[in-house]
């Protein structure tokens, strides 16, 4: 009665078990001596071992693994395993043993195993970048940077990253990135400009003026672009200067343009620079005139010709610095009249000012500008540009204009 209680118990135990776990347990084949029959035994769960097989009437009896000893699977072993996997020099124990498992150890941080050893990770050097970080089973994968790409350092870490793009932040590239260097850019000198938005510079505008007949023909911009050395402006700029420019105006901007496109030209070089040496002089005239709103208004006033508007005057306010404040309002006023020569007005503006209490020290500078404008050096410049560069061909049609 007591046998029978106790089965029953095991029984009732092992069923619950097994409901829980919802599918029947694998079953292996195991040979009765007592009955000489080849019996259906069910399998011991993992973390067990069989303690003792199935007989016609009892089922299998299992037994948990003793203290480190572990059964990973079903199975009708009867023994566990013994927990045999000891964590060697720079390995640490990434799972400790229990009776589903053995030890389980992994190399350090940094380091793979390679066959018996934990190696360090590969580190990509300069010009590859990482692809797949090193993990404990495995080595950092390099790949060298393709095109448009690069990476400056040795790393576990670093993938190659994009050159940056200097044209994006209104930079130029002043050298060229690799693979292994980024693209450096540097600040383009018309940047400022830009955004204060001077197209034609003062200096630029009396130089380029000498060349604009007094009459222009309707062929003179397509003789001008023939006679410019250098790279040729294409016939698509050409047509764009010539839809979204007055004819006075188209001139400038070819100029500008070519000037832009041929800036690495010796040739050019030396024009640029001297008006650089122009247009700084200008700046360190213009640059004391510390002028409020009032002032560039009644300046811009004194102009003749169509106004610059007070909207626009603030906006330059706003967005020119204070030395480029007068120049911007210039060159707005000639976009403004663009057949009107600015120097010119800006002459006949100065005469008028004193009229209105214009401080007498702006009025000095604006002077010294215009003179400077209309000197013997810029005629000299002019026939560096025309005469020396061009040569007869703008000379001809210059004198065939007058
Ligand atoms: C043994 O460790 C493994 C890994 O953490 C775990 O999944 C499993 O449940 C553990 N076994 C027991 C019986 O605690
Ligand atoms: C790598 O390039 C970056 C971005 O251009 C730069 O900031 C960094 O200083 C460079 N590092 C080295 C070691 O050259
Ligand atoms: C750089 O940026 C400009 C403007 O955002 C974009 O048109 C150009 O495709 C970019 N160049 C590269 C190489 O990504
Ligand atoms: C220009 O004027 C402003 C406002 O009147 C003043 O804050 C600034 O210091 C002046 N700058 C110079 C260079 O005089």
């Amino acid at each position: 009665m007591n046998k029978f209680l106790c089965c029953t118990l095991v029984f009732l135990d092992i069923s619950v078990k097994w409901t829980t776990q919802e599918t029947a347990p694998p079953k292996y084949l195991h040979y009765d001596p007592v009955t000489s029959r080849q019996l259906l035994c069910d399998l011991c769960p993992p973390g067990t071992y069989v303690k003792q097989h199935c007989t016609a009437t009892k089922k299998t009896e299992c037994a948990p693994c003793p203290d480190q000893y572990y059964a990973e699977d079903w199975n009708s072993n009867d023994e566990c395993q013994y927990c045999n996997t000891v964590c060697k020099e720079l390995q640490y124990v990434k799972q400790e043993c229990n009776n589903t498992q053995n030890r389980i150890c992994e190399c350090t941080e940094g380091r793979y195993l390679e066959l018996e050893f934990c190696l360090r990770h590969t580190e990509c050097p300069p010009g590859f970048g990482v692809v797949q970080p090193g993990t404990p089973e495995s080595d950092t994968i390099c790949q060298r940077c393709p095109e448009g790409f690069f990476s400056n350092e040795t790393s576990f870490k670093a993938a190659c990253q994009k050159h940056t793009n200097c044209s994006a932040l209104g930079h130029k590239i002043a050298l060229k990135g690799n693979a292994v260097h980024d693209n450096v850019c540097h600040e383009n000198k018309d940047a400022s400009a830009q955004k204060c938005g001077i197209d034609v510079t003062l200096c630029e505008e009396a130089l380029f003026r000498f060349a604009v007949p007094e009459k222009l023909t309707t062929n003179w911009l397509n003789e001008l672009t023939d006679g410019l050395p250098g790279t040729k402006i294409n016939a698509e700029n050409i047509e764009r200067i010539k839809q979204k420019h007055s004819s006075q105006e188209q001139m400038f901007q070819l100029l500008k343009l070519w000037k832009q496109q041929n800036k690495e030209q010796d040739m050019v070089k030396k024009i640029i620079q001297d008006i650089d040496l122009c247009e700084n002089s200008i700046l360190k005239h213009i640059g004391q005139a510390n002028l409020t709103f009032e002032h560039l208004n009644i300046l811009m006033a004194s102009l003749p010709g169509k106004k610059v508007r007070k909207e626009d005057i603030q906006r330059t306010m706003k967005l020119c610095k204070p030395t480029e404040q007068i120049l911007k309002l210039l060159n707005l006023w000639r976009i403004k009249n663009a057949d009107q020569d600015t120097i010119k007005a800006l002459t006949h503006g100065l005469k008028h000012l004193k009229a209105y209490h214009f401080p007498k020290k702006p009025i000095q500078s604006l002077k010294k500008v215009v003179k400077l404008l209309h000197s013997f050096k810029m005629y000299q410049l002019y026939q560096k540009l025309f005469f020396e560069m061009i040569g007869n061909q703008v000379q001809s049609v210059k004198k065939r204009c007058v």
